[in-house]
C-alpha cells in the first residue's frame, strides 16, 4: 500500500508539472481526488490494512492526499497569474488618457431664434406670454373684428377641429398668434406689453410657406400710445436682431384689427437697403432695397373693446411676423427654402 501510494504521488508530481492550463488541471484533479478517483480509492482501502501497520499508511495516505491538494493548488495559481499577467499587459488601462466625448445635440435654430427674439424684447419690458395654440373662432377671428363670413377669414386658410363647437364658435388650430390680442386684455392687467411666441398653423406648403410656423406677436397698449412708440419699437428689434445698419419702413395696409393697418419692410442687409446688387443689377434676394418682415398696426378700437378696455383712454399697437422668415433674413444666411428648416437633416441642422 505505501508503495503505492508513494508512485501514485510521483504519478500526480508528474501530470501537475506538465499541465498547461486550468482544464487539464481539472482533469487531474478528478482522476485522483475526485470521488471515484484513484487516490481516494486508495484512501478508502486504509480500513483493510492489518492493525498493527494501519496507522502508519494511515498517517502516509493522508500526507500524500494534503501534499496532492497543496500541487494542485500552487499549480492553479501559477496558470491564473500567468493569465492575469498577460490581461494585465493587453488590457491595460491608462486611466489619464482622456475620455471619448458623447456626441452632443443642440437646440434647433428655431427656438435659438426664439430665446433670442423674447430676450431682446424683455430688454424694452414686453413679457413672454403663452396663448393657446388650439383656439375658439371668437379669439381667432370674431374678438378680431372679422365677423362669421367675412372674406378676411379666408386669408389665413384655416385648419379646423373635428370637435363640437362652444358660444365662442368653432375650435381652430390657430392660424396667427393675434389671438392672444383679447385673452391679454381680458386679464385687465393695463398697461399691457406682451410677446406672445406661438406656433400657427395654415394650409399652405412652398419654399416660403410651412403648414406649421411660429409668429411672435407684439402688444402695447396704454394711455397715449401712437404710431412713433410702434416706429421706434420695430427699429429697436431691428437693429437688435438683424445688425445696427438696418431700418423699418411701414407701408399702409389692411388688417381687420388694427386702423390703421401696415405692412412692415426691412432694409436688405445684401445690399444694404440700395436694391442693386455687386453686379449692378437688381439684388437677388430683394430686388428693391426692401424685404417684406409681416404686419403691424394700431389696435382696432372695437378689439379693444372686446377686451373689456374703454378705446377712449387707452390706444395701443400690434404686430406680429415670422419667426422662420425673420430667421432667413439674417445676414448670412443662405436658406432658399423655408422646408429646410422642418426636414431633420442634420447636415443642414448641424451648420447652426
Ligand atoms: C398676420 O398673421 C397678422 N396676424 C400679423 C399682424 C399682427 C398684423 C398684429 C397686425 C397686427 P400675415 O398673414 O401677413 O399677418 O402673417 C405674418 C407673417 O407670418 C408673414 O409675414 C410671414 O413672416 C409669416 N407667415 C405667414 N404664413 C406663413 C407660412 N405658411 N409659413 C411661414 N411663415 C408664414
Amino acid at each position: 500500500m505505501i508503495k503505492e501510494l508513494k508512485s501514485l504521488k510521483a504519478a500526480v508530481e508528474k501530470a501537475v508539472e506538465t499541465a498547461k492550463d486550468a482544464v487539464e488541471l481539472e482533469k487531474i484533479e478528478i482522476e485522483y481526488l475526485g470521488r471515484k478517483g484513484k487516490l481516494t480509492a486508495l484512501l478508502k482501502g486504509v480500513a483493510s490494512v492489518a492493525e498493527k501497520d494501519r496507522p502508519a499508511v494511515g498517517t502516509l495516505a493522508n500526507q500524500i492526499k494534503r501534499e496532492v491538494w497543496e500541487l494542485l493548488e500552487i499549480k492553479k495559481r501559477e496558470l491564473t497569474g500567468g493569465r492575469l499577467s498577460v490581461l494585465g499587459e493587453t488590457e491595460r488601462e491608462d486611466v489619464t488618457e482622456p475620455g471619448i466625448r458623447p456626441p452632443e445635440g443642440h437646440l434647433h435654430i428655431v427656438t435659438q431664434a426664439i430665446r433670442e427674439i423674447a430676450q431682446i424684447f424683455e430688454k424694452i419690458g414686453f413679457m413672454r406670454t403663452r396663448y393657446p395654440e388650439v383656439d375658439w373662432d371668437w379669439y381667432a377671428f370674431e374678438s378680431l373684428n372679422m365677423p362669421p363670413d367675412h372674406p378676411a377669414r379666408d386669408e389665413w386658410e384655416t385648419f379646423f377641429m373635428d370637435v363640437p363647437a362652444s358660444e365662442k364658435g368653432k375650435m381652430v388650430l390657430t392660424p396667427h398668434t393675434s389671438n392672444a390680442q383679447v385673452r391679454e386684455l381680458e386679464r385687465g392687467e393695463l398697461p399691457v406689453r406682451m410677446i406672445n411666441i406661438a406656433k400657427c398653423y395654415r394650409r399652405q406648403s412652398d419654399v416660403t410657406h410651412v403648414p406649421m410656423f411660429h409668429q411672435f406677436e407684439g402688444l402695447y397698449v396704454d394711455k397715449n400710445v401712437s404710431i412713433s412708440h410702434l416706429r421706434g419699437v420695430l427699429n429697436y428689434f431691428a437693429q437688435e436682431f438683424f445688425g445696427s445698419g438696418r431700418k423699418t419702413r411701414l407701408r399702409p395696409f389692411h388688417f381687420r384689427f388694427t386702423e390703421p393697418s401696415f405692412e412692415i419692410d426691412i432694409s436688405c442687409g445684401m445690399c444694404g437697403g440700395t436694391g442693386v446688387g455687386g453686379d449692378k443689377q437688381k439684388c437677388r434676394m430683394c430686388k428693391s432695397g426692401w424685404l417684406e418682415l409681416g404686419g403691424a398696426g394700431m389696435v382696432h378700437p372695437n378689439v379693444l373693446k372686446a377686451g373689456g378696455v374703454d378705446p377712449k383712454k387707452y390706444s395701443g399697437f400690434a404686430f406680429g411676423w415670422g419667426i422662420e422668415r425673420t430667421y432667413m433674413m439674417k445676414e448670412g444666411m443662405r436658406i432658399d427654402d423655408i422646408r429646410t428648416l422642418y426636414k431633420n437633416d442634420l447636415r443642414f441642422l448641424k451648420q447652426f
